[in-house]
C-alpha cells in the first residue's frame, strides 16, 4: 500500500517587508518555508489568507509604520471573516522581537509574532494559529540555529540574490536597536555559504550580495571575508560579488587589510563599498561607541581607493546624535566634502527605547536636527550627481535584471551599483553585457547597448 500524499490546499501569502536586505532575504526564507503549506505570494492583502509583516525596528517612525498597517489589515481581517473566510496575521522582525507583548496587547487580532532567530518554526506555528485562536508569541534565541534547519530549496532566483552569511551584533553602538533585536554576532560556515550560493548560481543568480549586520567581521571556521570571497569567485557561472554591511572598525588588521587586497585583485568583486561612517566629529564618534576615529576612516578609504581607484563608497549618517553640537556637525559635513561620496542614506537621530543614547544629557532639539539633515542631504545629493555625470561617456560592462518600465527597455545595475536603463532584447536578462552611458539623473542611467562580441565578427565578415 502506497502512502497517501496529502496536498495542501492552496492559499494566498502576502508579505510585506520593511528595513535592510537581511529582512529582505530573511523574507524570501520565509515564504519558501510557507510554500510546502501550500502558500503562494499575492501582492495585496485584500484577498489573501495570510498576511506577513516582516518589520524594522531602528528608527521611531519604521516601528510606527507596523502598528498603522495592522490598523488597516484588521479591517481586511473582519471583512473576510465575515464572508466566512479566515485571515492570519504575523509579524515577523525586529518590531516583533523588540515588541513581541506590545503586538499581542495592541493588536490583538495578530495570531503570530515571531523573531528573526526563530522564523524557521513559523510552519509549526502557521498549523496551531489554524487549530487555535490567540497569539502566539516566539521571540527565542533557540539552541537550534535557523540556518541549520530552514529548507535548501530555493525558488526561482532573480539574477542579483542575497545570501545571510552573518547575523547579529556585539558592538552595541550607543543609538542601536540591532544589538537587541538580532542577537549576538555569529558567522555561518564557510561549506554553508559556499553550498547556498551554488543553489543559488543553479537557479539563476549571476550576482551574490553576501550580507550581515557587520559582514566583515565575519569568521567562519576561521575563514575571514576576504577567503569567503576568494572562494566564492571560484563558482562557475558566478559573475559578480558584493557584501554589506562593513564596519570600519573590521576594516583594521590583518582580516581588513586582506579585504582590502581582494578589492585591487578579485574581479569578480565589484569597485562598490557601503562603509557607514555616522559622522565627522571624533567626539561624537566616541559618544555613538562606534570604536574608529574619523581619520581611520580616511585611511580605510585611502587605501581601498589605491587598491581600486574606480570603487565607489556609499556610507551611512547620522545627525543630531545626543552632544553634537554644531562644530560636530561641520566635521561631519568636512568628511563628506573631503572623501566624495556616490550616494549615502542619512537620518536625524531617533531616540529609541532601552538603547544608551536615548538616556544621554544634551539630546538635539528636533528644528536643529531637521535643519542639519537638510544641509548634509543637500550636499550628498551634489555628489550624487557628480558622481553619476562623472560616468557619462564611459563604457560599462552592466548585469540586466529585468524588464524596465518604458516598451522595449531593459534595468541593468552597473558595476558601481546604479540602476541603468537601455533599450535591448528581454533575452540578456540575466546576462553581463557592455553598454555606453549617455545620461545622468539623480537615482539612474540610461545607456546604449554596445555591439556584442557576435554582432561584431558578423559585421566584420
Ligand atoms: N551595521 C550597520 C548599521 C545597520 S542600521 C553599521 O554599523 O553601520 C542602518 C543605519 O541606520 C545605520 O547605519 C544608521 O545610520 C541608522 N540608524 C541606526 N540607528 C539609528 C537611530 N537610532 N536613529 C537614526 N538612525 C539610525
Ligand atoms: Fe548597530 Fe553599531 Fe551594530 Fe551597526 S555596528 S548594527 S550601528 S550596533
Ligand atoms: Fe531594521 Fe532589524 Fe534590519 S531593525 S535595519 S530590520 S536588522
Amino acid at each position: 500500500m502506497t502512502a497517501p500524499t496529502t496536498v495542501a490546499p492552496p492559499r494566498r501569502l502576502h508579505v510585506r517587508t520593511w528595513g535592510c536586505q537581511m529582512n529582505v532575504y530573511d523574507s524570501e526564507r520565509m515564504t519558501e518555508l510557507l510554500a510546502p503549506l501550500g502558500y503562494a505570494p499575492v501582492d495585496t492583502p485584500d484577498a489573501a489568507d495570510m498576511v506577513l509583516l516582516n518589520t524594522c525596528h531602528i528608527r521611531e517612525r519604521a516601528t510606527e509604520k507596523v502598528f498603522s498597517d495592522l490598523g488597516r489589515l484588521r479591517d481586511i481581517k473582519n471583512a473576510r471573516a465575515a464572508d466566512g473566510q479566515k485571515m492570519l496575521i504575523a509579524v515577523a522582525g525586529c518590531v516583533a522581537q523588540a515588541e513581541g507583548a506590545e503586538i499581542a496587547a495592541r493588536a490583538p487580532w495578530v495570531d503570530l509574532v515571531v523573531g528573526p532567530q526563530s522564523y524557521h518554526r513559523l510552519p509549526e506555528m502557521v498549523a496551531r494559529a489554524h487549530r487555535a485562536a490567540g497569539v502566539q508569541i516566539d521571540t527565542d534565541f533557540p539552541a537550534e540555529t535557523k540556518f541549520d534547519t530552514l529548507p535548501e530549496a530555493r525558488g526561482k532566483q532573480g539574477a542579483i540574490a542575497f545570501l545571510t552569511v552573518q547575523e547579529g551584533c556585539d558592538k552595541f553602538c550607543s543609538f542601536c536597536v540591532v544589538p537587541y533585536t538580532r542577537g549576538a554576532e555569529a558567522s555561518r560556515p564557510p561549506a554553508a555559504v559556499l553550498a547556498e550560493a551554488r543553489r543559488l548560481v543553479a537557479a539563476g543568480a549571476r550576482e551574490i550580495a553576501l550580507l550581515g549586520q557587520n559582514v566583515n567581521a565575519y569568521h567562519g571556521d576561521g575563514w575571514d571575508l576576504a577567503r569567503l570571497l576568494r572562494a566564492l569567485a571560484e563558482i562557475p557561472g558566478l559573475a559578480r560579488l558584493r557584501y554589506a554591511t562593513s564596519h570600519p572598525r573590521d576594516f583594521q588588521g590583518p582580516s581588513g587589510e586582506a579585504l582590502i587586497a581582494a578589492h585591487g585583485d578579485l574581479p569578480a568583486l565589484m569597485p562598490y563599498l557601503h562603509l557607514p561612517v555616522q559622522a565627522g566629529s571624533d567626539r561624537v564618534l566616541r559618544a555613538m561607541n562606534r570604536g574608529h576615529t574619523a581619520d581611520d576612516f580616511r585611511r580605510v578609504v585611502d587605501k581601498l581607493r589605491v587598491a581600486r581607484p574606480d570603487i565607489a563608497l556609499t556610507s551611512d549618517f547620522i545627525v543630531g546624535h545626543p552632544g553634537e553640537s554644531d562644530a560636530d556637525f561641520q566635521a561631519t559635513m568636512r568628511l563628506v566634502e573631503e572623501t566624495g561620496f556616490a550616494m549615502a542614506y542619512s537620518f536625524t537621530y531617533s531616540q529609541r527605547p532601552g538603547t544608551p543614547a536615548a538616556a544621554l544629557p544634551g539630546q538635539v532639539p528636533q528644528a536643529d536636527r531637521d535643519a542639519r539633515l537638510q544641509a548634509l542631504q543637500a550636499l550628498l545629493r551634489r555628489q550624487q550627481d557628480a558622481f553619476n555625470a562623472d560616468c557619462v561617456g564611459r563604457e560599462a560592462e552592466v548585469l540586466v535584471i529585468g524588464t524596465g518600465r518604458d516598451p522595449g527597455q531593459l534595468s541593468a545595475r552597473s558595476p558601481w551599483l546604479q540602476a541603468v536603463h537601455f533599450q535591448g532584447s528581454p533575452s540578456l536578462i540575466g546576462q553581463v553585457v557592455r553598454v555606453r552611458l549617455v545620461t545622468a539623473l539623480t537615482n539612474s542611467l540610461t545607456a546604449t547597448l554596445c555591439a556584442t562580441l557576435e554582432q561584431e565578427e558578423l559585421s566584420a565578415a
